[in-house]
């Protein structure tokens, strides 16, 4: 039988290998230093994990695909760098440690964070080996729209404009979410499926899985914000009803918003049932995603 955890042990444990690889010290040591210390803080690692299973679901190179998937958590890294910024939402700890700019300095955490998404693009473009350019330069493209402003960038500008307000409605909670984090995770899947040369009609399919997932993820960590302790989460917990955020359980309530997330799994798990037992990694990462406690 597939062991879930066993799998997602021993990836995780080769993402922190293939992370501490990608980024070697240089100088001026401070900015690597601040750069390192969010990049191996730890953390689930499921964005390179995801980006990894799937190439290996379509038959690709995994090699081909590392610097991809490293890239895509020092894209991660370093939203959540910014994100833990006095101007975003401010912070303490992440990953059960200081947030970046509590160790160096609100100046190197907004530099550490452009430099670990400048060399995300850049790992990407150098060390991608044994596939034809042109997918290189798919991936890229992958990766730059799910950053900007119509992915990641999008949805915090919406995040942040909507904090504090009461009547915040589901679409917008929705846009929200999709750009976010859904943008980031269907990147992980696309770039993984697109380095293993993958056909329209498997895009499809894993774009839709990648969605699911995505909008799941986050109505979890929406439910784990009220229900979690911070010791479990490695970050403050309570933060949302603080803030005053637009949020699942404050829409629908903590009962509906576990059935949606259940919900969204199953039809994410649906677009896999072709791929027979080749996708049982990334139907334990979907799974993982609802039953996880941080
Ligand atoms: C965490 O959400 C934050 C994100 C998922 C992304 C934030 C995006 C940015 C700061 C834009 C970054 C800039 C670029 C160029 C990519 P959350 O606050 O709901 O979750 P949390 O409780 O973990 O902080
Ligand atoms: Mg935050």
């Amino acid at each position: 039988m597939f062991d879930l955890q066993s799998y997602l042990n021993g990836q995780k444990e080769l993402v922190e290998k293939y992370l501490d690889e990608s980024l070697p010290m240089g100088e001026p040591a401070k900015i690597y230093e601040a750069m390192r210390y969010s990049l191996l803080a730890g953390g689930k690692r499921l964005r390179p994990i995801l980006c990894l299973a799937t190439c290996e679901l379509l038959d690709g190179d995994r090699t081909s695909a590392i610097p991809s998937a490293c890239a895509l958590e020092m894209i991660h890294t370093m939203s959540l760098i910014h994100d833990d910024l006095p101007a975003m939402d401010n912070d303490d700890y992440r990953r059960g440690k200081l947030t970046n700019h509590k160790v160096y300095g609100e100046d190197i955490a907004i530099l550490a964070g452009d430099a670990l998404l400048t060399y995300a693009f850049e790992y990407v473009a150098r060390e991608t080996k044994n596939v034809p350019a042109q997918r290189v330069v798919k991936v890229l493209t992958i990766l730059t729209q799910a950053v900007g402003a119509q992915g990641l960038v999008g949805g915090q500008v919406m995040d942040l404009e909507c904090e504090g307000k009461i009547d915040v409605s589901a679409e917008t909670l929705s846009f929200i979410h999709v750009h976010k984090t859904g943008a980031l995770l269907e990147a992980c899947v696309t770039s993984g499926a697109t380095l293993a040369g993958a056909k329209e009609k498997d895009l499809h399919r894993l774009s839709t899985y990648a969605k699911n997932i995505g909008l799941a993820f986050q109505i979890i960590d929406d439910i784990l914000d009220v229900t979690a302790t911070s010791e479990e989460l490695g970050k403050t917990a309570g933060k949302d009803v603080t803030a005053q955020k637009a949020t699942y359980p404050k829409l629908w309530g903590l009962e509906v918003s576990q059935a949606k997330a259940h919900e969204l799994v199953e039809s994410a798990m649906a677009q896999l049932d072709i791929y027979g037992d080749k996708a049982l990694p990334l139907q334990a990462i979907a799974q993982f995603i609802v039953k996880r406690k941080n």
